[in-house]
């Protein structure tokens, strides 16, 4: 449907997802299963990291063997809600560097206002995934994203848990370089901003706030 968006279509991550989306999941067992599905996720948008070998012994003998080729990392959070995905990857990938960008949603205009940006030097020389769970309007995504560019980032994925046809079509326009990786494609946003069917908010179902 879209060639820069890439759905993970693997049961695990779909059955997980269906556990999260249901409205009475606990805290608890949202927090986990986000934790889960971000491992899994996280094995996807890193599937093309540049391999090389090196010289090893197993104890049998010499061999060359793959390993990643140590193009840097940086993980960058889209407040609050991304640091539930982040907390996940750094499980996987815990040398990365971690940045975060704080951007809240205006209710009203439903537009993003910064409040805090915070990222790694040389964002040009690293592979950039930016995380938040739910690509709703875009409009932060998009506005992230145009932040990490403007400090030279050229290499830029986006993972997220839900997206919606709008906030997809928005990424597109505005960055149709930067890949969107996701576990599920929904159906539309409703008139204050939700994913539809969704799984309501993801910052308040992962902290248990209001
Ligand atoms: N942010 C959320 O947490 N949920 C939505 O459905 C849309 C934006």
């Amino acid at each position: 449907m879209y060639d820069h968006l890439t759905v993970v279509k693997h049961p695990l991550v779909q059955h997980k997802l269906t556990l999260m989306r249901k409205k009475d999941t606990s805290t608890a067992s949202f927090r986990r299963l986000l934790r889960e599905i971000s491992h899994l996720l996280a094995y996807e948008v890193t599937r093309e990291m540049p391999m090389t070998t090196e010289v090893i012994e197993t104890p049998l003998c010499e061999m060359e063997a793959p390993v990643i080729e140590g193009k840097k990392l940086a993980l960058v959070s889209i407040l609050r809600a991304g640091n539930g995905l982040l907390d996940g990857i750094l499980d996987l990938i815990p040398a990365a560097r971690v940045g975060f960008v704080g951007l809240y949603r205006d209710e009203a205009t439903l537009k993003p206002v910064q409040y805090y940006y915070k990222v790694p030097d040389n964002l040009g020389e690293r592979l950039v995934i930016a995380v938040d769970p739910m690509l709703a309007t875009g409009n932060s995504s998009a506005a992230a994203v145009d932040l990490l560019k403007q400090d030279g980032a050229t290499d830029i994925r986006f993972l997220c848990l839900l997206a919606a046809p709008e906030g997809v079509e928005r990424m597109r326009q505005a960055h149709p370089d930067v890949p969107i990786i996701t576990a599920a494609l929904d159906d539309h946003l409703n008139e204050k901003g939700y994913i539809v069917p969704g799984l309501g908010d993801a910052g308040d179902r992962m902290f248990g706030t209001k």
